[in-house]
């Protein structure tokens, strides 16, 4: 299998805190691989610099064979077209109509003319179970439902990779089980490669190929699904099976 992705001895540091600690990990082409730890772990962190945010303090991202650390602004901004990302928080511009925040992309950055660009975003939000909002205004849709208009605009491009950071958090069930469905869906029929930071136990596992967690900007475990649940590093065991007691709460509250 060909590596998409591969995160090298990652090391990025704020002031004197060293947030990731020699992250190393690799994606392979077509796979959903989950990032899954604590509030605070280093999931966001580590994500932003796969698609170029934040510079790390040494180590290297490598996609497609290049390293991105290296790349100047414009090429990276060259790059970045291959990739879609989901904000954690969203990040929809409130000024623009929800057709507008979907097609934002070809707004931008092309000469693709109004209808085609509205109905693109159409389409792209009717995956997401989302119809008739086109016109509306970010401030006029429920939490829930601006995460679907997140998660349109980050497909809107048919990334080839795309980084889904908590995307079913803040849903209902069902429509986190529709997400879920579109996720995979999206690597059986296009071939994506997929990032996708989750809390969510039951969704991480009905969802990975291979998972990771990290704890404190540290890899405890990389595998499928199987071995994470056979792997007996006591913050493997207590952060999969949801304990309150165990070494991660010693950490936390001595
Ligand atoms: N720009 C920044 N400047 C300084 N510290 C930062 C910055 N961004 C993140 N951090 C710190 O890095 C650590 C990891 O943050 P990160 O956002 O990666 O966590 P996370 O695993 O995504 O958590 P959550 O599940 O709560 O979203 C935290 O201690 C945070 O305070
Ligand atoms: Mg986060």
């Amino acid at each position: 299998m060909k590596h998409k992705i591969v995160v090298e001895n990652l090391v990025k540091k704020f002031g004197n805190r060293e947030i990731l600690k020699n992250v190393s990990f690799e994606v392979y082409e077509r796979e959903v691989f989950v990032l899954m730890g604590g509030s605070g772990s280093g999931k966001s962190t580590t994500i932003k610099h796969i698609i170029g945010l934040l510079k790390p303090t040494s180590g290297k991202i490598v996609i497609d064979g290049i390293n991105i650390t290296q790349l100047s602004q414009n090429e990276l901004i060259e790059f970045r077209k291959k990739m879609g990302y989901l904000f954690q928080e969203n990040a929809l511009f409130d000024s623009l109509k929800i057709w507008e925040n979907v097609g934002f992309y070809y707004l931008e950055n092309t000469k693709k003319d109004k209808k085609w660009i509205y109905n693109l975003a159409k389409e792209k939000l009717a995956m997401v179970g989302l119809k008739g909002v086109e016109e509306l205004y970010p401030s006029q849709l429920s939490g829930g439902m601006r995460k679907r208009v997140s998660l349109a605009r980050a497909i809107a491009t048919n990334p080839e990779i795309i980084l889904y950071d908590e995307p079913t958090s803040g849903l209902d069930p069902v429509m986190s089980a529709i997400i879920d469905k579109l996720i995979l869906k999206l690597r059986d029929e296009i071939g994506v490669t997929s990032i996708v930071v989750t809390h969510d136990l039951e969704s991480a596992f009905s969802i990975a190929d291979r998972m990771a967690i990290i704890h404190k900007g540290k890899i405890y475990a990389i595998g499928t699904p199987e071995e994470i649940k056979k792997n007996e590093d006591p913050i493997v065991q207590q952060f999969i099976s949801r304990k309150p007691d165990g070494p991660i709460t010693k950490e936390l509250f001595g």
